[in-house]
């Protein structure tokens, strides 16, 4: 199983501000027209969403569910699924190990992973292939940052970077020494 991450930072690295707001991402349509980023076109080839429980919980405060795949929400604890969404999400526990093998072993061939922390602990368990990291033009100071500290280097391999007359900057990395990094 490949697992991806999609993801926008501030120029300074940061996914959310500390109370995880995300004011300072452009509004959907603001100063980009039909530009989605490669979001549908990436989003066409995951199976599933994996996302850490404050992602989800965040999600939740949209108003409405922008997900059409599968999403497993991570959790040590119990969290509270609407009843709308008792058929797409479901919750699950464990390292990122038993996340996939539990995830492969029902043929899940591409996970999309989401969520600053979630994200980290994948990294760490070398369980990460491919992310594409889209820069916003602003500094936010502090946040809920995208990497933290890693026990070990983590070579990444350029793909690609493309801008945006927007301002954004989308790079593409394949996670060195993984099954499709190298
Ligand atoms: N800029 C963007 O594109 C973007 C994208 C995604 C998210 N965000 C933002 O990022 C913020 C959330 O990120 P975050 O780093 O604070 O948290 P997160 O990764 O979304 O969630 C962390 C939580 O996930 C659970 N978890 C993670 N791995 C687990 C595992 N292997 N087993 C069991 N539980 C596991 C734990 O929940 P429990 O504490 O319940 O055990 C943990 O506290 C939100 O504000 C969100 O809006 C931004």
């Amino acid at each position: 199983m490949k697992a991806s991450v999609y993801i926008a930072t501030s120029l300074d690295g940061f996914i959310a501000r500390e109370d995880g707001a995300l004011d300072w991402l452009p509004q959907p349509g603001e100063g980009s027209g039909d530009e989605d980023y490669g979001y549908d076109a990436f989003m066409a080839t995951v199976d599933v969403i994996v996302m850490g429980r404050k992602s989800f919980e965040k999600v939740l405060t949209f108003g409405a569910w922008p997900y059409v795949k599968p999403v497993v929400v991570l959790s040590s604890g119990t969290v509270k699924i609407p009843e709308a969404l008792k058929g797409s999400v479901e919750l699950m526990s464990g390292s990122p190990a038993e996340i996939v093998a539990s995830l492969s072993g029902r043929g899940v061939a591409h996970a999309y992973v989401d969520g600053g922390a979630t994200i980290q602990n994948f990294i760490a368990a070398g369980l990460i292939q491919r992310l594409t990291i889209t820069r916003i033009p602003v500094l936010i100071g502090r946040g809920i940052p995208l990497f933290g500290t890693v026990l070990r280097d983590v070579p990444l391999r350029h793909i690609q970077t493309r801008s945006y007359s927007s301002g954004m900057v989308q790079s593409e990395y394949a996670v060195a020494g993984t099954d499709d990094g190298l």
